[in-house]
């Protein structure tokens, strides 16, 4: 094969849009007075310290992949698509169904979406922004017309409930998008990075090949998620700032013409930093840790799913999406609605 027949054609005018949002959250809501009844907590520490007042948890029946197919099916509802029009879907998740196959294969057969290539990404809380950055290649290039992009954790079975530093802060649920070739608007930029250096900071140590199941991993918890929780609080805010700085570079855009930012919803006082360091004021930012703590790579998508039905975002807004999460990864990307 030569050189030239490996590269990919950008089609001249062809951008990758949002056409299609769908979100689903488990019905049982836990609060922080529940929490209360497990570990040494209190309603006031969590709300003080984190904006969390309760979090929703999945069904014992349900999985990940559940999760996944029922905010899927919601988006290609809303992008008036069947299953058998997807092409690609682009599953983000650290609590799949299991570490391989792909939970996309298991959403593809739940589907019945028969068409689609699948594969999983990795990319913790900033989920949502790499699936964004990476469908839009795939639009952009001409490759596909229809990619499903899915974020979804059931991060309540990888958490350790005796654990009061960790179990107060996530929570289920799924968000999806259709993404395609749009006429107006649509994703104007995006900046991804990451640091793998602060690795050890945010992680589910056992599990894989460098700590497989055994009866030590069980007994000391190594399948749950583990959490310097104030390394990882000063590193969020700091990238989280850089980040919405260099994907506004990018564009050539400045903090006053966007209209609404969808930043990770990890903590109030992270997102409150950042957005004070950016220079964007409170009004523009949607919030909805409140009512769902962490759901990692479900977050964001929930949240703009959440920001466009309360019309917080409308027709020709500028949207800033930011996120970070364990790797370190992160990512940034201004889209027009
Ligand atoms: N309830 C009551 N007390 C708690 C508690 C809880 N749920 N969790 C921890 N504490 C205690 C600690 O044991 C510590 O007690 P000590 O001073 O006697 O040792 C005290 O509260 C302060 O702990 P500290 O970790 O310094 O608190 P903090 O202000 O850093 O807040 C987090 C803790 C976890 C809320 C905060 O660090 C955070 O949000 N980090 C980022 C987490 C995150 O967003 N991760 C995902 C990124 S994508």
């Amino acid at each position: 094969m030569t050189p030239k027949s490996k590269t990919i054609k950008k089609h001249a005018g062809i951008t990758a849009g949002i056409t299609g949002l769908g979100c689903y959250l488990p019905k049982k809501v836990m609060t922080n007075a529940d929490l209360a009844k497990l570990v040494d907590t209190s309603d006031e520490w969590i709300r003080t310290r984190t904006g969390i007042s309760e979090r929703r948890i999945a069904d014992e029946k349900e999985v990940t992949s559940d999760l996944a197919v029922n905010a899927a099916r919601m988006a290609l509802r809303d992008a008036k698509l069947e299953a058998k029009d997807v092409e690609l879907i682009i599953l983000a998740s650290i609590s799949p169904d299991m570490p391989f196959p792909a939970t996309s294969c298991i959403v593809q057969a739940k589907l019945g979406a028969v068409n689609a290539a699948c594969f999983d990404i990795n990319a913790a809380c900033s989920g949502f922004i790499h699936e964004l950055t990476i469908a839009q290649q795939f639009i952009e290039s001409g490759m596909y017309k229809n990619v499903l992009v899915i974020g979804v954790e059931l991060l309540s079975r990888f958490i350790d409930w005796k654990d009061r530093s960790t179990c107060v802060l996530f929570g289920d649920g799924a968000g999806a998008a259709v993404i395609a070739p749009v006429k107006r608007g649509g994703i104007i930029s995006s900046y991804l990075g990451a640091d793998g250096t602060k690795s050890n900071l945010l992680m589910c140590p056992a599990g894989g090949s460098v700590h497989p199941a055994s009866h030590k991993t069980v007994t000391e918890g190594m399948h749950f998620l583990k959490m310097q929780g104030n390394d990882v609080f000063k590193n969020a805010v700091r990238v989280m700032t850089d980040a919405c700085a260099k994907v506004l570079h990018k564009s050539g855009l400045t903090t006053g013409d966007i209209d609404c930012v969808i930043p990770h919803q990890a903590n109030i006082r992270i997102i409150e930093a950042v957005v004070e360091r950016v220079k964007i004021p409170m009004e523009k930012v949607f919030v909805n840790v409140d009512r769902y703590g962490n759901m990692s790579a479900a977050s964001a998508i929930v949240a703009l799913f959440e920001a466009v039905k309360e019309g917080r975002v409308k027709k020709g807004d500028k949207v800033l999406l930011v996120a970070f999460g364990s790797g370190f990864v992160w990512g940034s990307c201004i889209i027009e609605w």
